[in-house]
């Protein structure tokens, strides 16, 4: 359950958190074409509030817009600036930001080319996404019988409200089978991304993740995981992956600005290596932890104060 807060940013303006209703004839309610992104303030070490790469979610918010053919009637700095107000009416420290644009009420079916194009943040806290002690120890996780959408059918590289029912129902099938999350193929059987997280295999020391090409969410997190890496003096390779490299794989781990870097420590009731968090994934995860919420100021252009 989502604690409710004061305020959310809807078309404009701060209203209050009952007033941010939408019209049941709101067209993405019906038709799912709407954008929207997920984003993490951090409380740091030395006190202050941070957004971690505020910028690049709010551009591929856009981006996502841009593949939907939506139009926002604001700018992306009025976006970054309604992120910054919404923690600070709600006296937030921590949190997790949600924008979005969508197809409001007009007309309906199909084609709605005058229907207007609303846009709102509302931000909740959340901690950990799979849970604290799925950070600590890792998670089981299953091969989904849903293959993620052929690049041709929906926009891989959007983050289209719509496209999350393949996720939703990926997500479902592996909890009701006991499992913590799902891993997608692609429809050409090779390994894609989670329900919500894109994902990294290391073996022999090198870390593998599939490439930009095949269908995956372009993946923030997915992309400072790599800066860090290779700031590591670790070898990143973006390639195809297969099933059973999956299940070979001496590490896994999934990343996203919900997930973070979260390991994975079986898949299809395999153990992967031997069961344990991997020194690669560790070291990611503690880099990570360090740069988004702790003491390393190594990325600031990364960082947006509140
Ligand atoms: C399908 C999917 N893949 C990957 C990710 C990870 O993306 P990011 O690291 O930008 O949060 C997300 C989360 O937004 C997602 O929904």
């Amino acid at each position: 359950m989502v604690d409710k807060l004061k305020k959310i940013w809807l078309d404009e303006a701060l209203i209050d958190w009952e007033d941010a209703n939408v019209h049941i004839l709101t067209h993405s309610l019906h038709y799912g074409v709407g954008a929207f992104e997920g984003i993490r303030a951090y409380k740091r070490q030395d006190g202050n509030t941070a957004i971690f790469r505020l910028n690049d979610h709010i551009d591929r918010l856009f981006d996502t817009c841009k593949l939907a053919l939506l139009a926002p009637k604001v700018t992306r700095d009025q976006m970054m600036r309604a992120c910054v107000d919404v923690l600070r009416a709600n006296d937030m420290q921590e949190g997790y930001l949600r924008p979005m644009a969508f197809i409001g009420e007009g007309a309906m079916g199909i084609y709605v080319p005058n229907n207007p194009t609303r846009t709102a943040v509302v931000a909740w806290n959340w901690g950990a996404y799979l849970g604290d002690e799925a950070l600590q120890n890792g998670i089981r996780t299953k091969i989904s019988s849903f293959a993620r959408h052929h690049i041709n059918v929906s926009l891989a590289k959007a983050k289209m409200m719509g496209q999350y029912t393949n996720s939703v129902l990926a997500k479902r099938e592996a909890k009701f089978a006991g499992y913590d999350e799902a891993i997608l193929l692609d429809t050409n059987g090779y390994v894609s991304e989670g329900s919500g997280e894109n994902i990294f295999i290391v073996k022999k020391g090198v870390i593998y993740t599939p490439d930009l090409a095949s269908s995956i969410l372009e993946g923030i997190t997915r992309e400072t995981v790599m800066t860090l890496a290779r700031e590591e003096g670790l070898t990143v390779v973006e390639t195809r992956i297969t099933r059973d490299q999956l299940w070979l794989a001496d590490e896994v781990f999934f990343t996203g600005t919900a997930a973070e870097v979260t390991p994975v420590r079986e898949v299809d009731n395999r153990a992967i290596g031997d069961g344990k968090v991997g020194p690669i994934t560790r070291q990611l995860q503690a880099r990570y932890f360090a740069v988004v919420r702790g003491n390393d100021n190594s990325h600031p252009e990364w960082l947006t104060r509140v």
